[in-house]
């Protein structure tokens, strides 16, 4: 694949890291920045032979077979129409949108197209993730009732992130929408996200979007996906996700605990990891970011669907439901009430039920619980199927 990014900051060095480090076939081709200077380091530290400040004269390079974005928010939409109009496939860094009208838009564009529009989601293709979905999809952990996701720093490290009106919001849009994403591949893509509350405040930083925010999203069949999102969360960058199923649990901590603790009085290095607020005493490094944060698997699922003509495991479609359900998360946060997730366009389940499934302690009787006490002593309680009376045996 020859691919083009779009910008030279923070993203797209770390997608270029994935794409050059680990002597891919597919190649950079082509890079723009809106700073000449920028544009031309940036192609020097990866070997890119064509830089330029121009989106057009990047996307509509003759090579380019795909192009990457990873400009700030309030120019995903612009971008894609240059690459739609253009006839080359995209892939869009999160959040799609900066609401669901814009992703939809996007969305519109691609299909039109007919170009391929994965979004770069790359939370859903970390190993531990895809291991947690993997296992839940061969019913693991049995149906899932309740996904949590949190995703906290101490706030994003460019001016435009800060400005509403370039970001389209503070730490829900840009954190949720990972959370958001990871609680629904949990819980089931194809089950409709139906309403949503939420709280939002600004507590730490003098902006007018929320610096800490946490919401629920209710699914069709009952089930909760949740997300906890801060930029004023002091101690690095925790990404946590909780799953509770009828069967089982899972816990995974990406970033913050990994397993690799070292203490130093602060010689040597300075960069630890994203977001370390430290560099000296207890510190948590992370052995490879660029793969413990999923760009690896996730530019192969990329382009292995652009080869073979099929959808990458995350689509624009799925951008524009992530941004509908955030959409609703700050109107829920205004009113102080549940919000419907308006979505123009629903290619789901429809009327997903909860799969409930009672046991049978024997033809008369529901097991509700069995346990062991301290004592030895065995309890068990059940259920009266017809007085509905409970009682223990
Ligand atoms: N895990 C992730 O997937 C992840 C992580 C960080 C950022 N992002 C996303 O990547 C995108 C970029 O974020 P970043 O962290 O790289 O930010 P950044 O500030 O480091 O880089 C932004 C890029 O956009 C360019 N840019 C900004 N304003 C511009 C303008 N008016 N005209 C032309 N170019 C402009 C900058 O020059 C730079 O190349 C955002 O959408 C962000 O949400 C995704």
């Amino acid at each position: 694949m020859k691919l083009a990014i779009l910008g030279s900051g923070f993203i797209s060095r770390f997608y270029a890291d994935s794409l050059v480090a680990q002597r891919r076939k597919d190649t950079i081709v082509s890079v723009y920045s809106r700073s000449e200077v920028n544009a031309k380091k940036f192609a020097e530290d990866y070997h890119v032979p064509h830089y330029t400040t121009s989106i057009k004269e990047c996307v509509e390079h003759k090579d380019v077979d795909a192009v990457i974005i990873g400009l700030s928010n309030d120019l995903h939409l612009e971008s894609i129409l240059a690459c739609a109009a253009a006839g080359k496939h995209v892939l869009c860094t999160k959040p799609l949108g900066r609401n669901a009208e814009e992703a939809w838009q996007m969305l519109q564009a691609v299909e039109k197209a007919n170009v391929v529009g994965g979004y770069l989601e790359d939370l859903c293709y970390t190993p531990k993730f895809l291991k947690s979905l993997a296992s839940i999809k061969s019913g693991a952990i049995g149906e899932v009732i309740w996904a949590k996701s949190r995703e906290t720093h101490p706030g994003p490290h460019s001016d435009w992130f800060w400005d509403k009106a370039k970001s389209g919001g503070g730490a829900m849009v840009d954190l949720g929408c990972h959370c958001i994403e990871i609680s629904r591949n949990f819980i089931g893509k194809n089950i409709r996200p139906v309403e949503v509350m939420c709280w939002a405040d600004t507590r730490v930083h003098p902006i007018d979007a929320e610096d800490n925010a946490i919401g629920l999203v209710k699914y069709e069949n009952g089930a909760i996906g949740q997300f906890e999102v801060s930029w004023s969360f002091r101690g690095g960058m925790d990404l946590r996700d909780e799953v509770m199923g009828t069967e089982g649990t899972i816990w995974l901590n990406n970033f913050l605990r990994t397993g690799f603790e070292m203490f130093t009085s602060g010689k040597g290095g300075d960069y630890i990891a994203e977001k370390a607020e430290s560099n000296t005493g207890w510190l948590f490094p992370v052995g490879d970011e660029v793969n413990e944060l999923g760009y690896n698997h996730m530019f192969t699922d990329m382009f292995d669907a652009i080869d073979k003509k099929r959808e990458p495991a995350e689509t624009f479609y799925d951008g524009y439901i992530v941004n509908a359900i955030i959409d609703a998360a700050y109107t829920s946060a205004k009113t102080k009430k549940w919000e419907p997730v308006q979505i123009k366009d629903w290619r789901g389940k429809f009327e997903a039920k909860a799969n409930k499934q009672y046991t049978d302690f024997d033809e008369n009787f529901y097991l509700i619980k069995e346990e062991v006490l301290p004592s030895g002593e065995k309890k068990i309680i059940i259920k009266n199927k017809k007085t509905g009376s409970i009682e223990i045996r």
